[in-house]
């Protein structure tokens, strides 16, 4: 059941925004593109090697400076274009053994190329995210006999009045979503506000609003929220004492949020939290140990582990570089 309501919640969110990305541009990368990484590339390119220090399972390490793999709005000059239209056999053809991609996939990652490389953030290959517990034990149930409460449709329509749809994640479930994303900047915490009456929610997407901490007191007692977004707003670690009791919580965002160790403390007693981003946040490797240790199945999604990689495959590099290494280190 839940499993169904979550995926319905994507197909649900993922086609408002590719409706919405379809004025602009064609290609959507999580659709078009990303599973052909994911099928053909990422094998030999993700968390479990990486030929040639190279990995294509997640943004960041795709688009490393001095990196010209991928050069946006420039698919001619792009390596990785390069490579994977070259005649199957020749030597730095992509992938290099097995079949070459065929000529609407390179087609789609020219055109990908070509429309700005856009990878979006929170994007990232399955096989990265299977290194999380893809089936978590125990988790949240919704009950079956949820009725909405009488201030639910007063609230709702107050929300709609700024632009925004609480809408049924699937057709005759009583459960809801709401994405204030698209509103961003008009969204204040006042706009919010009517939140906490809409206890059906599963879903909230506050990300790159003028939400603060202020504003998460609506969402402090919505008990079957599981999805909360809340990446690129104002809130901060006082705020998040406030999710203390989203028991439920199985996914939260916290990316480019002034977030800190205090603030994840808030958030040991979320049995059920499998993900959590905190990229471009004050968080630290320390207070990330720490949370995890308090939920050992929880999934913490920080950025450093790229960079101790990085580092760790640098060392065996050529032996002149490796003492140009050494020489910077006694300095
Ligand atoms: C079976 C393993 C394998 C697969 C699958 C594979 N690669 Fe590679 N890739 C390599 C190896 C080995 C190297 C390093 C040697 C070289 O540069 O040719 C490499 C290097 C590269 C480089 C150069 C990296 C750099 O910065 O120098 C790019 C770009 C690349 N691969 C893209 C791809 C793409 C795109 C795919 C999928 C369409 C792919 N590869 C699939 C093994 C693989």
């Amino acid at each position: 059941m839940k499993s169904r309501i979550i995926s319905l919640t994507l197909v649900a969110f993922t086609a408002l925004t590719g409706n919405r990305a379809s004025a602009q541009a064609k290609i959507d990368f999580a659709k078009d593109i990303l599973p052909i990484f994911d099928q053909s590339c990422v094998k030999c390119h993700g968390p479990e090697k990486q030929k040639g220090k190279f990995r294509l399972d997640n943004k960041e390490a795709l688009f490393k400076k001095d990196s010209t793999a991928v050069i946006p709005n420039d698919a001619a000059k792009s390596d990785l274009y390069r490579r994977i239209i070259l005649p199957k056999g020749h030597e730095d053809i992509m992938p290099n053994e097995g079949e070459p991609l065929s000529k609407p996939q390179t087609d789609l990652v020219r055109d990908w190329i070509n429309q700005g490389a856009v990878w979006p953030d929170g994007v990232v290959s399955k096989s990265a995210s299977s290194v999380a517990p893809s089936k978590p034990k125990n988790e949240p149930l919704l009950p079956k006999d949820f009725k909405p409460g009488d201030a639910e449709a007063k609230a709702i329509a107050k929300i709609g009045q700024a632009g925004v749809d609480v809408r049924p994640v699937a057709m005759s479930v009583p459960w809801r979503e709401a994405n204030f994303r698209l509103q961003g900047s008009n969204i204040t915490d006042t706009v919010i506000a009517p939140v906490k009456d809409v206890t059906s929610l599963v879903e909230l997407n506050l990300a790159n609003t003028k939400v603060t901490d202020a504003g998460l007191l609506a969402i402090k007692a919505l008990p079957y929220l599981q999805r909360l977004h809340l990446e690129l707003t104002g809130v901060t670690d006082a705020g998040l004492a406030n999710l203390k009791g989203l028991t439920n919580l199985v996914y939260l965002n916290l990316y480019g949020t002034a977030v800190s160790d205090a603030g994840l403390e808030h958030l040991a007693g979320l049995r059920y939290l499998r993900n959590l981003y905190v990229w471009q946040s004050k968080v630290t490797e320390e207070g990330a140990a720490k949370l995890k240790k308090a939920l050992p199945e929880l999934s913490i999604l920080t950025g450093w582990d790229l960079k101790s990689l990085e580092k760790k495959e640098e060392k065996p590099a050529e032996k002149s570089e490796k003492k140009e290494e050494k020489k910077e280190d006694k300095k």
